[in-house]
């Protein structure tokens, strides 16, 4: 047995000095002093060895056991070290590349567009007020001429809240009442917001924005509201624009129109305008004998889509990324 453990064990230190991870050394190790291993195996042995024999084989293998170990351990070290050798040397960081950064943002569409549109009211002379987006009956429908059951409250229907004692507004129609209210002839304000209605579609959304526009005077007349408007329409749209009334209704206005505007070889309604109703003037305590005035209310969504040729409403809405980024 003396050579042969020799022999056996020279072998076995191959191994450990060849075994390239540590599932390899730890199968030698079982195979070797493992509770079945060999070297386990010539200990629980001995006892069968005649007592001459017995102590100089006992240690023998006791050393040969120790001398494993050792070898085990120390290929074991030598492995991992190696391991982290090879991670430092394939993860390294070049700190010399550029950050990442976070990108600067940038404004949404429909900001960009609020802003253009008061930026050129405002240096047409209109003072920019704003309003609750909460409203109560009376503003957003009785003191604009729309009386209980009249037929104009089926377009706008809306969310109501409190039991209906509350609504969210169905235009910004309502900030005209609020700054008549408070304010007395000359005025000429513009409100920009957020509306809301029961609608979803292609070119519409339960919540968009719209721009209220009110001019209360002595003397206002229609030709202002056209003047006024195509000025605002050829600086938005950075062209001349050709622009005509047509008749139509609103509650709150007498005559009503609806401007359009050229575009290509059709006409565009673009907003909703006319001279302010006697009625609403007297629901604010303004003589309509005395003044007169013009008031016009646009949806800015649309304005956005004509303007940069999107042709879904509900893009503006989605908060993707790619079609936000186009407007960065
Ligand atoms: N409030 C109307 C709507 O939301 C738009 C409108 C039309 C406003 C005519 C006005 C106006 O001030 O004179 O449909």
């Amino acid at each position: 047995m003396g050579t042969d453990l020799d022999e056996l064990l020279a072998q076995a230190r191959r191994d450990v000095e060849t075994a390239t991870d540590a599932r390899a050394l730890e199968a030698l190790r079982v195979a070797w002093l493992g509770k079945k291993g060999r070297i386990t195996e010539g200990l629980k042995q001995l006892g069968r060895l005649p007592p001459e024999e017995r102590r100089q084989a006992g240690e023998r293998l006791n050393r040969a056991r120790d001398e494993l170990t050792q070898a085990l351990e120390d290929k074991a070290r030598a492995l991992s070290e190696q391991a982290l050798t090879q991670r430092l040397a394939a993860e390294t960081l070049d700190v010399t590349l550029p950050g990442r950064g976070s990108g600067a943002g940038s404004l949404h569409p429909i900001t960009r567009t609020l802003r253009r549109i008061e930026r050129i009211f405002t240096a047409m002379g209109f003072e920019s007020v704003d309003g609750p987006e909460i409203e109560d009956d009376w503003h957003n429908f009785q003191a604009l001429n729309i009386p209980e059951s009249h037929p104009a409250r089926a377009m706008q229907d809306t969310f109501y809240l409190f039991g209906g004692a509350r609504l969210l507004r169905t235009h910004t129609s309502p900030v005209q009442i609020r700054t008549m209210r408070t304010r007395k002839p000359p005025i000429r304000i513009i409100c920009s917001g957020r509306v809301y209605r029961v609608d979803f579609d292609r070119t519409h959304s339960p919540m968009f924005h719209q721009v209220e526009g009110l001019y209360v005077a002595d003397q206002v007349s229609l030709a202002d509201l056209k003047h006024d408007l195509q000025r605002f329409l050829s600086l938005f749209f950075e062209r001349e624009v050709e622009a005509q009334f047509r008749p139509s209704y609103f509650p709150f206005v007498e005559p009503g129109a609806e401007m359009q505007i050229r575009w290509g070889d059709r006409w565009l309604e673009v907003l909703g305008c006319g001279l302010v109703h006697p009625n609403v003037l007297q629901a604010v305590d303004i003589d309509p004998e005395r003044y007169t005035g013009y008031a016009f209310g646009m949806g800015v969504e649309r304005l956005a889509m004509l303007r940069y040729g999107v042709d879904d409403l509900r893009l503006f809405f989605d908060n993707d990324l790619r079609f936000l980024e186009q407007f960065a």
